[in-house]
Order: C-alpha cells, then sequence, then structure tokens
C-alpha cells in the first residue's frame, strides 16, 4: 500500500479512533488521534493552574512547556505528556467538561495542527478529530465524517468510561456529548464540519465490523484509482 492521507472526523464518540486504530493497522500507516493531543493540551491547564478550571489565557501562554508524543505500550497506543503517561487522565470527566472551550482557542489550535501536519507528512497515517479533512489536511486522499444519535454516542462512551473506573452517570455523558457537539459545530476557528469531499457515515445501527468494512473498502478503492 503506497502512502496516504486518511482523516476520519465527526462528532464525539462515533468511534472514530476504534476505526482509525484498525484501518493504520490494516494498511500498516501511523495512527495519530488528534482528539488526544487537545486533551493532554486541556490536562496540562489543570495541573498548571490548579483550581478546578482552566485559565485560558495563561494556558495559551504557556503552550511552549507543552511537549506530546504517542508511544505503542504493550500493543496498544498511550498519550504521553511531558514524558508522563496520561492516556487514562486525559479521559476524565474534568477534561471532557473543558476540552471544547481549549480547543476553540486559535493559538491551541495553531500550535497542534502544526504538529498533526509534520507528524502526517510523507507518511502514510490514519488521523482521527474535528478538522482534519477540513483544515490539518485539505487535500486528505481518503476523508469520511461519522455522526450517530447523541444517544447511542453517549452509551458508547459511558461504557468506556465505566470500563476505564471513571466516574459519572450515563445523564452527565449524553449532556457533555451534546454539549461538546454544539461547541465544537459553533466555535470560529476550525469548526467541526464535513469536509466537501467526505463520505459522511450514519454509525447509529451499524457494528463497529460493518463500518470497518466501510471505511477499509472505500480506501482500497482510491488506492487503486489513484494508483492504477
Ligand atoms: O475526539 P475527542 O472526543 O477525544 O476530542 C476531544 C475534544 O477535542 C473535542 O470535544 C473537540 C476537540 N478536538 C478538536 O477541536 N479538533 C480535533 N482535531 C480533535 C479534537
Amino acid at each position: 500500500m503506497n502512502k496516504l492521507i486518511i482523516a476520519i472526523d465527526g462528532l464525539a464518540a462515533t468511534g472514530k479512533s476504534t476505526q482509525a486504530k484498525r484501518l493504520s493497522k490494516a494498511f500498516g500507516f501511523i495512527y495519530v488521534d488528534t482528539g488526544a493531543m487537545y486533551r493532554a493540551v486541556t490536562l496540562f491547564g489543570f495541573n498548571q493552574f490548579p483550581k478546578g478550571s482552566v485559565d485560558l489565557s495563561l494556558l495559551n501562554d504557556s503552550l511552549d512547556q507543552i511537549l506530546i508524543h504517542f508511544e505503542e505500550v504493550e500493543g496498544k497506543q498511550q498519550t504521553f505528556l511531558n514524558g508522563k503517561n496520561v492516556t487514562k487522565a486525559i479521559r476524565a470527566a474534568e477534561v471532557n467538561k473543558w476540552v471544547s472551550q481549549v480547543a476553540s482557542q486559535e493559538v491551541v489550535r495553531t500550535f497542534l495542527t502544526k504538529q498533526q501536519q509534520l507528524m502526517g507528512a510523507d507518511r502514510g497515517v490514519v488521523m482521527d478529530g474535528r478538522d482534519i479533512g477540513t483544515v490539518v489536511f485539505p487535500d486528505a486522499q481518503c476523508k469520511f465524517f461519522l455522526t450517530a444519535t447523541p444517544e447511542v454516542r453517549a452509551k458508547r462512551r459511558y461504557q468506556e468510561q465505566l470500563e476505564a473506573g471513571l466516574s459519572g452517570t450515563f445523564d452527565e455523558v449524553l449532556n457533555n456529548v451534546k454539549t461538546r457537539d454544539k461547541q465544537d459545530q459553533t466555535r470560529t476557528i476550525a469548526p467541526l464540519q464535513k469536509a466537501q469531499d467526505a463520505i459522511e457515515i450514519d454509525v447509529s445501527n451499524l457494528s463497529i465490523d460493518e463500518v470497518f468494512e466501510i471505511l477499509h473498502t472505500a480506501v482500497l478503492k482510491k488506492h487503486e484509482s489513484i494508483h492504477r
């Protein structure tokens, strides 16, 4: 398989990262979870200014102190913030609550977008997020946009939280999913929206395997059409 950029955008908790990981394994490409990067910056904000909230202007001035990288540990990709494994910490309810506000800051987006573009330069990459097909890689060869009802998505996220031993009720998760969608879709910079040339898939009534099949087939078809 020749190098391709595969962009998977969409609403929160539609299984973007599950699909992105599977595609990256299937094609031998690297996988970049850009949501984890926005979450790591948010967590940095909490750790730096621990008042139960994030001081956005202080955070914006401290971005040069943030180093995010990914590492494979026992076959699973882990997120590191300044050398510390934060894979679990970035899924905490307080990070869920603040991440959209942090992600709406122009300086934060510029800071992370540059890093994401470098990570994907000159290699096969599967990147998932909100603005990959529109802003980070507008020329990506394969673009997907995943949607599902808020209830289906909250059920998934709630299950993930339970399995990770994190606190929170189903209603809290549902409210957070709805609020984040709204914040992500209405922000002025790089709002969550479908790229014109993205394939939209409503995953509400599809299994993980069924969605994977659709994505996998579409990538193979695109690859064939490019390298014919
Ligand atoms: O995919 P996720 O739920 O882990 O993303 C967390 C938040 O980060 C999400 O509410 C919006 C933001 N985000 C973004 O603005 N742009 C991206 N490319 C990825 C995530």
